[in-house]
């Protein structure tokens, strides 16, 4: 199961999801992949790797070829691995621009990758770009982050356009696994009533029953280069996490 974890829209916790999920994925047991596909290497940060100083990342296999398996980096979480990003990969879109299977270069590269782990989770940049396309290229499956606020619905129509561009051009449908809100706040009317137009637009069975609340410990686990499960386990946050990862193999069973 490969997921890509996507939305063009910026800071609504695609990296949040990425980083957490994946380390509530290994520490139930699976074996587990994240691939950072953001020169932005938030993920990457946030499991702990210092993006200054790497031999080889994401755009090595991108464009110079390079198996997955030479730049996959264990994480302290024992099931856990992490493909890095860093600024590198911002140069991808014109470099890959003369190549004709450039839609195809993750999936391409993941291929030896897939029976070695349960879970692949894709970190995807806020673009709709070639690292974008590449990632839903390279899935099977797709989680999409929104944070409630009046903008929120706005975005999707692009994002959905794009998946559906995919789908038909280049012959390849990711399952679309739901939407997490993320941010949510219990007490606030207006998060209520958006929640309920998100609801409307993709299905109730398409958001996913946990909910992240707002929750301060979130970036700080990220400054220190944990998940919240490694950095404070007996928070709401780590256990909202957990959740969610349950529900996300819940939805695949
Ligand atoms: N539920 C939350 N509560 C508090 N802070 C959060 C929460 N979710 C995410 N954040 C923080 O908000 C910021 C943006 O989140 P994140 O980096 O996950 O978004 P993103 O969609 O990956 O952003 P980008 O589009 O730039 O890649 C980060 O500093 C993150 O730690
Ligand atoms: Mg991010």
């Amino acid at each position: 199961m490969v997921i890509a974890i996507t939305n063009q829209k910026g800071g609504v916790g695609k990296t949040t999801l990425a980083i957490n999920i994946s380390a509530c994925l290994a520490s139930l047991d699976y074996r587990v992949l994240t691939v950072d596909m953001d020169p932005q290497g938030n993920s990457s940060d946030g499991l702990g790797i210092d993006t200054n100083k790497l031999d080889a990342t994401i755009y090595d296999v991108l464009i110079h070829d390079t198996p997955v398996s030479e730049v996959v980096i264990p994480n302290q979480l024992e099931n856990l691995f992490v493909v890095p990003a860093n600024i590198s990969l911002s140069g991808t879109e014109t470099e890959l621009s003369s190549d004709i299977s450039r839609p195809f270069k993750l999936r391409k590269a993941l291929r030896p990758e897939v029976s070695k782990y349960d879970y692949i989770i894709i970190d995807c940049p806020p673009s709709l770009g070639i690292l974008t396309v590449n990632a839903i290229v390279a899935s099977t499956d797709l989680l999409v982050p929104i944070e409630p606020n009046s903008y929120a619905l706005k975005g999707m129509s692009m994002l959905m356009s794009t998946i559906l561009k995919i789908k038909e051009d280049l012959e390849h449908y990711a399952f679309f696994l739901g939407v997490v809100i993320n941010m949510f706040d219990i007490k606030s009317n207006l998060h209520a009533s958006i929640v309920e137009a998100i609801t409307e637009y993709f299905t109730a069975r398409k958001i996913f029953k946990t909910k992240v609340q707002r929750n301060s410990k979130i970036p700080e686990a990220e400054i220190h280069g944990r998940s919240m499960i490694q950095y404070d386990p007996k928070d709401k946050a780590a256990e909202t996490f957990m959740e969610l990862a349950k529900e996300v193999i819940e939805k695949k069973s």
